[in-house]
């Protein structure tokens, strides 16, 4: 979606044009020395732990993905949870769990902020620990509690999952990778434990739409990226994946021949985000278009479908 040509007039005009090379900011966050920790700190915990569950962004769970997953997990039974998913389109929702399904991997759609599916996590870490259960029980220990590490990018809601499943302020937010506290054990029901500090991923960025997919769902942080361009870009996105939210929210219908900008000045001018001389304030509009698309005011968008949907 980069390098589209900007139609755009007088004060608009003048801003700052976007190159391709923008998005080489967003690994800023993550030096090979904090990944080289972050993997340190999750082999040790690895070892402790029988299950662990592997938390994506409900509407970008490829892009939230970890590239190394399956090599820092091994041959751990591994549960996948769509977090976010009141912001997600409940059909593309599905498609993903059949996705992950085949793939052997057992899904649990959750929203943590509203604790919304967090109940059935239990159940579902039991499903996937079935036979390690029937194995310690041959071995006379079915007794011992089993123990999951909760795994992620940052800003996928790790710490408000592990905090509604302690039923209190139990997880301490941050994204520092590689922190390694004393490590504790939360009871989550008879005979489950959770650790209580999660395991820091980080996203892969291998092209500009990871990379904008990971803005608009702030994995990473938006202002790191020119907002406008991330904004521009976003609208020809919706104009593909749902030009209907477009409609809805803002009473405009994206034009085929537009290009994001002029498709930004669009939205602009209809909510009324004028400046002098009666230009569209695009650095206001842009913002309100991404916050209203993190609060879930433009409908539950997905960003991507799984591969064989593409
Ligand atoms: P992390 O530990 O993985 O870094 O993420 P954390 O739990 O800190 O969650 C990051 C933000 O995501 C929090 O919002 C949290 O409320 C929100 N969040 C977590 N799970 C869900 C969910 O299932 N649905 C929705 N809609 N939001 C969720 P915040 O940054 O503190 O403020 P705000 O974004 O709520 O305004």
């Amino acid at each position: 979606m980069s390098g589209q040509g900007r139609q755009r007039n007088g004060r608009n005009e003048q801003k700052q044009s976007a190159g391709s090379t923008q998005y080489e900011a967003l690994s800023i966050q993550w030096f090979p020395g904090h990944m080289t920790k972050a993997r340190r700190m999750i082999a040790e915990n690895m070892k402790l732990v029988d299950a662990v569950c592997e938390l994506l962004d409900a509407r970008i769970p490829a892009a939230s993905r970890n590239p190394e997953i399956d090599t820092l997990c091994g041959s751990k039974p591994r549960l996948v949870v769509l977090n976010r998913s009141d912001l997600a389109d409940p059909e593309i929702t599905a498609r993903w769990r059949e996705y992950f399904r085949q793939q052997g991997l057992p899904v649990l759609e959750t929203d943590a902020k509203s604790g919304k599916g967090v109940a059935r996590f239990p159940q579902a870490v039991r499903t996937v620990l079935r036979e390690r259960l029937a194995a310690l029980e041959a071995k006379g220990q079915g007794t011992r509690p089993l123990r999951v590490m909760i795994l992620g990018i940052p800003n996928v809601g790790k710490s408000t999952l592990i905090n509604r499943l302690a039923g209190r302020k139990a997880a301490v937010a941050g994204d520092r990778p590689g922190v390694t506290r004393g490590r504790q054990w939360i009871r989550i029901d008879s005979g489950l434990e959770l650790l209580d500090t999660p395991g820091i991923l980080w996203p892969k960025f291998d092209s500009q739409e990871v990379g904008e997919a990971l803005a608009l769902t702030r994995a990473i942080r938006p202002d790191i990226l020119d907002r406008e361009t991330l904004a521009a870009n976003f609208l020809l996105r919706l104009r593909t994946l749902k030009p209907e939210a477009v409609e809805m929210r803002y009473h405009v219908t994206p034009d085929a021949e537009k290009n994001g900008y002029a498709l930004l000045e669009d939205v602009g001018r209809s909510r009324g985000f004028l400046i002098s001389g009666g230009e569209v304030d695009l650095e206001r509009t842009a913002n309100v278009l991404l916050s209203e698309y993190h609060e879930g005011k433009l409908g539950r968008i997905s960003l991507e479908a799984p591969p064989e949907d593409a």
